[in-house]
Parts: C-alpha cells; structure tokens; sequence
C-alpha cells in the first residue's frame, strides 16, 4: 500500500488548491485533488448516508460536489470565515452553511452527530486532528467520518486513540489514484 495506515511520515505532500468551474456556472477555488477528487465522491455515495456534517467549507467547492453526488441528501457545512456569498445562490435547499468557529463553539455541530441518521462527517478544516479527537465521539454505530490529507497533516498517531478500532472503508480506491482522502465507519 501506498500509504500505509501507520505511516507517521507526514511526507505527502502537494498543493491542491485549483479553481474550477462548475456546470451550475459557479466558479470555486477549491483544495481537494484535482481530477481524483471523485474517486473520493463515488466512495461517499456507496456509504447511502441520510445526512453529511463537512468541516471547512472555504468557497464550497467540494460541498458543491457533494450535494452533485448526493442531491437528495442533507448536507450542513462550517466555516469561520464566510467565504460562499458569491455563490451561495447556486446551492439547492438541501444545503445550509453555517459560519463559525467549529472549535470553539461546539453545540451546533455535535447536535447534528448526535441525530439518529446514518452520516457522515468530513473533516477538512484547520485542524483534523483536533476535529477527530472532538467530534468522532459523537458519531452512531454506522456513521463515517473522513478525513483529507491523509499521510501529511494527519496521520495514525493523531487518530489511533479515537477512532483506530473503527473498519476502515474503501481505502484501496483512494491509494491507488494518489487521493488523500480516508474513510472509517464506526463498528462498535
Ligand atoms: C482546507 S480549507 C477547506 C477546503 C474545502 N473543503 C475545499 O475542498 O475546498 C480549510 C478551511 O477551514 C477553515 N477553518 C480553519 N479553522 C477553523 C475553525 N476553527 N473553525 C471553522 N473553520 C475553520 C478555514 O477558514 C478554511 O476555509
């Protein structure tokens, strides 16, 4: 395996930030890998999750491609910095974007954990490491959590403690395309 799980190099490295223009119109700029971000997606949507909580939104690229994946599903994405209000518009009602600080004011996102739906929470924000060690406690048996930049500003020391009894989900797929995106579900 590319990046094995117990890897603590820190060593994968890469600029993804890319702008890209949707089909809706809407211009992003966005810091997911460009062109196997959808190896990422297809994962999402074999997961048949009710409900997706993602944790840094910058101007919601990958929320825009999320809600394309999953149009029927409720997504709420966080950001302290309000960085969407130029599209915003091209969002369907299934999406709602909450401007604050995910790590100091906590209520709001672990009240959408704590819902009995099946869900997943993404965690893309400042910090992974603090977003697992905080929120992953609030998930069901069944929820996912993902995490980006895997291999390099979080790895499995950052996690172990957490989350390292859960299944890891479809990790093949990820490795071999180079994407930094990892997925558990929550077994017990
Ligand atoms: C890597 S970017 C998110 C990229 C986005 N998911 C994408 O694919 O385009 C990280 C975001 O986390 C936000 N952020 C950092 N610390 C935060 C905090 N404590 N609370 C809320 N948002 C935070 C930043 O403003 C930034 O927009």
């Amino acid at each position: 395996m590319m990046y094995d799980i117990h890897n603590e190099a820190r060593s994968i490295k890469g600029s993804f930030t890319h702008t890209f223009t949707h089909s809706s119109g809407a211009e992003f700029l966005m810091k997911h890998e460009a062109g196997v971000v959808q190896v990422a997606l297809d994962i999402i949507k074999k997961m048949e999750v009710d409900l997706v909580v993602e944790l840094g939104t910058l101007q919601g690229g990958f929320t825009k491609l999320v809600e394309d994946a999953l149009p029927n599903v409720e997504i709420h994405t966080f950001d302290h910095e309000n960085m969407t209000q130029g599209v915003r518009e091209f969002f369907g009602p299934k999406v709602t974007f909450h401007v604050e600080n995910i790590i100091f004011n906590t209520a709001n996102v672990a009240g959408l954990l704590e819902r009995p739906e099946r869900k997943l929470l993404y965690c893309d924000n400042g910090c992974k490491r603090r977003e697992v060690a905080m929120y992953s406690q609030f998930l069901n048996i069944g929820d996912y959590i993902g995490v980006h930049d895997w291999g390099n500003e979080i790895v499995w020391n950052d996690v172990k403690d957490h989350i390292g009894t859960w299944d890891r989900f479809m990790w093949c797929e990820v490795e071999e395309v180079g994407q930094t995106t990892r997925f558990w579900r929550k077994n017990a």
